[in-house]
């Protein structure tokens, strides 16, 4: 399921340099660091006014394609709290660790796998006691010597209660779809759903990741956007091979260039506890391929271990073949800001229009934070700035849409590509006679002059026009 090369290196990213994308976050208001006015907080970061935006759309056009446009799956939003058991019966506790190692002389910690030398080896290798010498590793901060890998468990746990004890600890989620598999049966038995069918949620995960970094690329508190179908065991891979290409034409969908994603195929020897194949869709991020997306056959791992420690049926009838079976399950399981940071980089572009340069950031409507700027060309005109508070406030009823009148029109533009906006309507003089309004396309830069009246029609009907059909 691998792509065959070519070459992938030859496939350069969008931005070569993460800075751009970093200080156009933070100068813009779209990501902050977490805690700024007391020195940040490691691997956590804020989304700003049109950060928040970003996201939510990125939610919200996922929602659509996998719940909303769908007859075969339905929503749930399960507590990021829940039964410690959830989390002995799953694996975690014993297994969702990062084989890590320790400098003597800083003190600094890095998982082996990070290494380049160890890039390529499985699980049980990097657990290796010999592996630090054998591959010669040292401390990239100091050079000091690294102690043998040791086992590393990312679930973060606090305490339910008043007592902090062994017997009041939980766990924060590392992952949405435990929720899901424990609500399997309520769903099923509410929602009167046959096999096949799928549970979808977006939430909250929590990992204490050993090297978090590249920005929003790994964090410590993140969101995803997971799916779980429940399917016949012999009809499991059919529905893999389905969902794969479904998964990676979304991005497309909404503008990732095709030759900047791929499909990797995990190995037997990498593959997580819970998986009996796993291929994730890869993005040419500016420091390398890395997962987007990871699209997992579980098997019936999840409701099988449940089934057997809760004591609870958790087999599923079928009425027209009589049979009785514990569903296998396929997972589509994305990172929401992951997503986000890859419409963020992927829309990203620099140009030189009349010997001037333009950043703009080519977001697809339905994604990008507002869909609409309402700018005057004379502020001083109280007319003026009357008419485009009206067509605003209309458009503000439907969609998302700002006023600006801070700068002279070719900057206030110019801002207006730079956070993705698609369209800017712009009254003049001449509108306050005729009634027309200049409708700019962020793309193409053409103008269209439309009734004022018209407005809000003509973006809701180019907003309907771009987004995406199901597929
Ligand atoms: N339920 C399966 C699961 O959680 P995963 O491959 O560990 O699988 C799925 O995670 C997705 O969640 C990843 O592809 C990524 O988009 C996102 N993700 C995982 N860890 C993350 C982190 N530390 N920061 C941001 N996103 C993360």
């Amino acid at each position: 399921m691998t792509d065959p090369a070519p070459d992938f290196d030859a496939v350069a990213p969008a931005v070569r340099d993460l800075d751009t994308i970093v200080s156009l976050s933070k100068r813009r208001g779209f990501i902050f660091p977490s805690s700024e006015i007391y020195g940040g907080i490691n691997a956590v970061w804020d989304y700003g006014p049109l950060g928040v935006e970003l996201k939510n759309n990125v939610k919200r056009a996922w929602w659509r394609s996998m719940v909303q446009e769908r007859d075969d799956i339905v929503g749930l939003d399960s507590g990021i709290l829940m039964h410690p058991q959830i989390w002995v019966t799953s694996g975690h506790v014993a297994e969702f660790n990062d084989p890590m190692v320790e400098c003597a002389t800083c003190k600094k910690r890095y998982r082996v796998d990070e290494f380049e030398a160890a890039a390529d080896l499985g699980p049980q290798e990097l657990l290796d006691p010999g592996i630090v010498e054998r591959l010669g590793l040292v401390c990239p901060n100091d050079g000091g010597p690294l102690g043998a890998p040791r086992r590393f468990n990312l679930m973060l746990k606090t305490f339910l209660g008043p007592v902090e004890d062994e017997a009041a600890v939980v766990y924060l989620r590392p992952e949405t779809a435990q929720g899901i598999y424990v609500n399997y049966r309520n769903v099923r038995d509410t929602a009167r759903k046959k096999i096949p069918f799928g549970i979808a949620q977006v939430g909250k995960a929590f990992r204490n990741e050993i090297s978090p970094g590249n920005f929003v690329f790994r964090m410590r508190e993140f969101e995803q956007m997971e799916m779980q179908y429940f399917v016949r065991p012999d009809a499991a891979a059919g529905h893999f091979e389905e969902w794969l290409p479904r998964r990676r034409a979304w991005y497309e969908a909404y503008g990732v260039a095709p030759d900047r994603l791929r499909f990797r195929e995990h190995r037997q020897d990498e593959l997580a506890h819970y998986a009996k194949k796993a291929v994730d869709v890869e993005y040419r991020f500016p420091f390398g391929w890395k997962e987007l997306e990871g699209v997992h056959n579980r098997g019936d791992w999840d409701l099988g271990r449940h089934a057997k420690e809760s004591g609870e049926n958790l087999e599923y009838f079928d009425p027209t073949t009589e049979e009785r079976y514990i569903p296998w399950i396929i997972e589509t399981s994305a990172g929401a800001d992951r997503a986000a940071f890859t419409f963020l980089i992927d829309a990203y572009r620099e140009e030189e229009v009349r010997g001037e340069k333009r950043v703009v950031l080519g977001l697809h409507p339905d994604l990008a934070p507002y869909k609409v700027a309402v700018l005057p060309l004379l502020k001083k005109r109280p007319e003026i700035v009357e008419m485009c508070h009206r067509i605003k406030d209309d458009l503000k009823r439907h969609t998302m849409a700002v006023y600006d009148d801070t700068a002279a029109i070719g900057k206030l533009y110019r801002r207006q590509d730079e956070i993705g906006t698609p369209w800017c309507v712009t009254v003049d003089v001449d509108s306050l006679e005729d009634g027309q309004v200049t409708v700019r396309d962020r793309d193409a830069m053409t103008q269209d002059r439309i009734s004022a009246d018209q407005v809000t029609r003509y973006i809701l009907d180019r907003l309907e026009a771009a987004r995406p059909r199901a597929t």
